[in-house]
């Protein structure tokens, strides 16, 4: 909102110039601050037994919002299937693999609910996976596999390929999320 001097305010003309210009910086100063209002929120879901997922997923939120897009960070279970049913256009999810392929404790209400005979379509759904685990064990980054599939599965669209990260996952993770970031930037609304 820019700042006027009410008609007639009594002020000189060359008060009226200089105040008018401080209002116009004030302005100019809200709007850097504050920066361009985000045009999508991102759901950045995460299942995670020692953190590494999760760390990895604030790293995804960073980036989203450094592209001016907002982002959540969740839980998968605490998100639940509401996180991809009501509402939510574009979900990223960073997630490991437990036991012999297995979701992640925090994951696993959410993959049995995303397998559920009545779980709806979820065609107006934008999505993309990164699996972290250990290429040691034989189901390596099964969990993400597994989510990456369903998905599409059940009519989500893939905004970028999934990877599967082995123990050095840093670099790897950071070219996924520069993808991903990319991905939901070219498909969000101008
Ligand atoms: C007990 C245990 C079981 C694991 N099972 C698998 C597995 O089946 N497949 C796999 O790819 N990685 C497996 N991993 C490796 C983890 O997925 C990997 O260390 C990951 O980076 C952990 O990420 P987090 O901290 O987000 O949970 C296992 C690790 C542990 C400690």
């Amino acid at each position: 909102m820019t700042l006027h001097l009410p008609t007639g305010a009594p002020f000189s003309v060359a008060q009226q110039t200089w105040l008018d210009g401080f209002f116009a910086g004030l302005d100019l100063g809200r709007e850097r601050y504050q920066g361009p209002a985000a045009t999508l929120t991102v759901d950045v879901l995460f299942g995670s037994q020692t953190g590494n997922s999760s760390e990895l997923a604030d790293q995804l939120a960073a980036g989203l919002r450094a592209a001016g897009l907002g982002a959540n960070v969740t839980e998968l279970d605490a998100a639940g299937i509401g996180a991809l049913t009501s509402g939510s256009s574009h979900v990223l999810i960073v997630t490991s693999t437990y036991g012999e392929g297995e979701m992640p404790d925090n994951a696993e209400m959410f993959w049995e609910e995303l397998n559920a005979a009545e779980m709806p379509r979820l065609e107006d759904l934008s999505f993309a996976v990164l699996g972290l685990g250990d290429s040691g064990y034989d189901d390596f980054c099964q969990a993400g596999k597994d989510l990456d599939i369903r998905l599409e599965q059940l009519g989500a669209k893939r905004l970028t390929a999934r990877v599967d990260c082995d123990v050095d996952f840093e670099d790897e993770a950071a070219e996924w999320i520069s993808a991903a970031v990319a991905a939901v930037v070219a498909d969000a609304p101008a």
